[in-house]
């Protein structure tokens, strides 16, 4: 119970991705991104006594609160600590093969933004951290002390979409000549030095760009990603589904390209149960993506940017 009060996490879209991806009760689910486990709990209160669930995550302390939340639930409950891009090493290890349904909540939770130890936040002063698997290499503080400035400049362009990435990259080089940046206001303060006063007064946070694109950089989220979904997808039954929130269009992108490259310009009708205008296409998508409702961007406004795209294996 601690544990579950000390993880903090509001879990998005809960009920469109359970509903989206639940179909064989008794059937084999996997949360590939568990967190708090909110989207695992839910999923295991609609299982039945034969059903399992299988949870990933590469933090340890998500996994921890996971095995806490998921204790005693009905289902078999397994936890696994691992990137998903492995899905289909954890899945042989478990001795799975085919599952009914996968789910990723992309991005970091609430619980690794808000603890300054953890280095995510330009809100609290903490170490240049930023790994969500502590035991990972590298680090935000390597990135930022070692890239030279040309592939600073395009981490923070690319991944941040920051117009004032060539500057920032030009000023934290000219920063870590004296000495080593190891803290996270130390980088929030050359990056409000870098932007122009006019265009630092409008929009977000001025960091909100570059933490964002070097949070990415450091656990390599978008570059794993479309081969993560593709293994995801090999092992999906037929008539199986996968549901994936992303939380910006860099993500969002991958997402929609890697279902789009897979369903061989299927015209079916939504609720067709098999393709049968392309025998070689092997997702069909059930509906058009979801954003999450006015009354949950209210409560929960980390919300605000969220879509679940859902597709459907065809057999
Ligand atoms: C948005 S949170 C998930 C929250 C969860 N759905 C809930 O409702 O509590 C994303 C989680 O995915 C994990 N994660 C992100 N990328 C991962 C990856 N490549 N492999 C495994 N876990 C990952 C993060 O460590 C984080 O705990």
């Amino acid at each position: 119970m601690r544990m579950r009060e000390e993880f903090r996490h509001e879990t998005v879209l809960l009920r469109e991705s359970v509903e989206g991806i639940l179909g064989d009760l008794d059937g084999i689910y996997v949360d590939c991104t568990l967190g708090g486990g909110g989207h695992s709990a839910a999923l295991a209160d609609r299982l039945g006594p034969s059903g399992c669930l299988v949870g990933i995550d590469q933090d340890p302390a998500a996994v921890q609160a996971g095995r806490l939340r998921l204790a005693g639930v009905r289902p078999t409950v397994h936890v696994v600590q691992g990137n998903f891009r492995e899905i289909g090493a954890v899945l042989d290890q478990l001795g799975i093969g085919q599952v009914d349904g996968i789910l990723f909540d992309l991005g970091v939770s609430s619980h690794q933004i808000d603890l300054p130890q953890r280095g995510f936040s330009y809100m609290n002063d903490g170490p240049l951290d930023m790994r969500m698997n502590p035991e990972q290499p590298l680090t935000a503080q390597e990135i930022v002390n070692t890239y030279p400035e040309k592939e600073l400049a395009r981490v923070i362009f690319e991944y941040g979409e920051e117009r004032w990435a060539r500057r920032i990259a030009k000023f934290i080089v000219e920063a870590r000549r004296n000495r080593s940046l190891t803290t996270t206001f130390e980088l929030v303060e050359l990056i409000a030095a870098a932007i122009p006063a006019a265009a630092r007064r409008q929009g977000p946070h001025p960091a909100k760009r570059t933490f964002q694109a070097i949070r990415i950089e450091v656990n390599g989220e978008l570059s794993i990603l479309p081969a993560a979904l593709r293994k995801a997808i090999d092992r999906l039954k037929p008539g199986g589904k996968i549901g994936v929130i992303s939380f910006h269009s860099l993500e969002d992108r991958i997402v929609k390209n890697t279902f789009a490259a897979l369903l061989g310009h299927c015209v079916c009708p939504p609720r067709a149960p098999v393709c049968i205008c392309n025998p070689r296409a092997t997702l069909r998508l059930p509906g058009k993506p979801i954003a999450p409702s006015a009354a949950e961007v209210e409560t929960n406004p980390r919300a605000r940017s969220a879509k679940l795209r859902i597709a459907e294996k065809v057999g």
